[in-house]
């Protein structure tokens, strides 16, 4: 990661913006790309799905999502920097006709009830206060049986991160609580642990969990 100070660089992981966005997205695609990928096959996209992505920076990791003949993506940014990376991204890979990048907000989702057959968020909880707001909006917007993947830091290694001091730490019991009662049945979770450069350049110890769930 290039040089920021921690208030500026949590600022950036919350809503990457101006002229800094790029380089943070770079930054946040190299440090969690192993968490996207464990996810991505934890979720495990069939031909045909429709796959909802909150929070996925400039979209680095949607061509793995889409493997899956006829499947189809949408990612739902805070970042308008990121949404317009995002879908220059796409468009170079060749995936505009059946991926798109939109700007909104996970406590209120621009898309039609149970319109998606699985969806992904990664990294991104720590910016909800609470979280069952977003994952009612993820409940009212998946089909019954529809899939829910959670990737986040474990409560106790996001604390000991200098630049997280404003994030909101969510226990995993806590997740999996919230997510029954938001109409969801968990259905699996996996740890996932590397030694690796984190979002500020350190190498540590990372701690995550994946969490996937199903539309009840
Ligand atoms: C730490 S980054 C993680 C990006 C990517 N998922 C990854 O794993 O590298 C968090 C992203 O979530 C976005 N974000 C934060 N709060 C959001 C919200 N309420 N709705 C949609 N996107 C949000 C931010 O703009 C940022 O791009």
């Amino acid at each position: 990661m290039m040089m920021l100070d921690t208030s500026t660089l949590a600022a950036q992981l919350r809503q990457p913006h101006g002229e800094a966005a790029l380089a943070v997205a770079d930054s946040m695609n190299r440090s969690n790309g192993a968490l996207n990928r464990a996810a991505i096959s934890l979720l495990a996209v069939a031909a045909g799905e429709r796959i909802l992505e909150i929070g996925p920076g400039n979209a680095a990791f949607a061509p793995l999502l889409l493997h899956a003949d006829d499947s189809h993506y949408l990612g739902i940014e805070l970042s308008a920097a990121m949404v317009e990376a995002g879908n220059q991204r796409l468009a170079s890979a060749g995936l505009a006709d059946r991926a798109t990048m939109r700007l909104g907000d996970a406590h209120a989702l621009p898309v039609a009830d149970e319109a998606m057959d699985a969806a992904l968020a990664v990294n991104t909880l720590y910016f909800w206060p609470s979280l069952a707001p977003v994952l009612d909006e993820l409940a009212r917007v998946l089909r019954t049986g529809g899939r829910l993947c959670l990737a986040f830091g474990d409560a106790a290694f996001v604390r000991s991160l200098p630049f997280a001091a404003d994030f909101h730490l969510h226990e995993l019991e806590a997740v999996e609580q919230a997510l029954r009662v938001s109409g969801f049945r968990v259905s699996a979770w996996r740890s996932h642990r590397e030694t690796a450069t984190g979002n500020d350049g350190q190498a540590r110890d990372k701690h995550f969990h994946l969490l996937l769930a199903q539309r009840r």
